[in-house]
């Protein structure tokens, strides 16, 4: 997994007032919650003292206390109180637990995975602000995260995987399409027309103005369609553990604002989402291996130069 980078790893609404939420994330079991001014905090969930979950704890003072000796531990991870050494013991700043940097940005929760100091800045998705209402859907897939966002950097399964739904139209003649990697952020222009024996045009034979299509990945996790001004699909691809991937897809829209006929829409556009997502996620889940990686023996092809755009990135990183 790509380290020393902010990932979506939760939808904030599900981390709620005086109650703490474990997640497996990394492989890891994590525990996540909100104190009185509403900040966030991230610790491992297994107590150092004799190993037990801390998320059957409870929070106190807002720090979390082990449901077995009562220890507790503030957001650093600290152990803030041993009560069988009394109050007033200086603790041995060795009992801790791993925590985690963590910020809560744009709804979503990011949380800094990897052992050197973090950045300040995170990088957003293009054209989102406040002005959009959203909703959200989630989704586990049995891939590992490379696989799943693949898919949505894939630009020719539409008129196949999506038959029935936005891949109308039989446009199977893929020219391009544009890819380019600015830093952390993968664009791509999609330009796929009906096949009446052309050949394909190249990537550099095509310009971005004719394309009809617009992709954009923000590395580590997160991506966005680019519908038009007014509606975007935004994902989350949040790695599990090495071959569980969970999906947080929104629908963010700002042509419609009162209040329930907003709601009703985002409801009905949602469902149609959650049937495209389902159409590849079947798919998706037959491929082997269930990672993605430059050396994988796949015979790709000019319509997947994003994919390989992702995957020398993801070689480069690693290393
Ligand atoms: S196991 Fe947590 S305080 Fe003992
Ligand atoms: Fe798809």
């Amino acid at each position: 997994m790509l380290k020393n980078k902010w990932y979506i790893v939760l939808s904030s609404e599900e981390i709620k007032k005086n109650k703490i939420l474990k997640v497996k994330l990394f492989g890891e079991e994590i525990i996540f919650w909100r104190d009185s001014n509403n900040i966030v905090h991230a610790i491992d969930s297994r107590c150092p003292h004799r190993k037990a979950d801390l998320s059957l704890g409870k929070i106190v003072k807002d720090c979390v206390q082990c449901p077995y000796h009562g220890f507790m531990f503030n957001g650093d991870g600290q152990a803030v109180l041993i009560p069988s050494l009394g109050k007033s013991a200086k603790l041995n700043p060795n009992f801790k637990v791993k925590s985690y940097r963590v910020k809560e940005y744009k709804n979503f929760i990011f949380l800094w995975y990897g052992d050197e100091n973090p950045n300040d800045e995170i990088i957003w998705l293009d054209g989102i602000d406040d002005s959009f209402s959203y909703s959200t859907l989630k989704s586990i897939w049995n891939v590992n995260y490379t696989r799943a966002i693949e898919n949505q950097l894939d630009v020719s399964h539409l008129p196949f995987v999506h038959r029935t739904t936005i891949g109308r139209g039989n446009k199977t003649l893929v020219n391009g399409p544009i890819a380019e990697l600015d830093g952390d952020v993968l664009n791509v222009w999609v330009c796929n027309e009906v096949d009446n024996d052309q050949t394909p045009k190249k990537s550099n034979e095509i310009n971005k103005e004719q394309c009809t299509g617009r992709l954009q990945l923000i590395f580590p996790n997160y991506w966005q369609n680019m519908i038009n001004d007014k509606v975007r699909i935004v994902a989350a691809f949040v790695p599990q553990d090495e071959n569980t991937t969970i999906l947080y897809v929104r629908l963010y829209q700002k042509f419609l604002n009162a209040p329930l006929l907003k709601n009703l829409i985002n409801f009905i556009i949602m469902s149609f989402n959650k049937i495209v997502l389902n159409q590849d996620k079947g798919v998706v889940e037959s491929q082997v291996p269930k990672f993605s990686d430059i050396s994988n023996k796949e015979l790709l092809v000019q319509a997947d130069s994003p994919i390989l755009l992702f995957r020398k990135y993801m070689h480069e990183k690693m290393k």
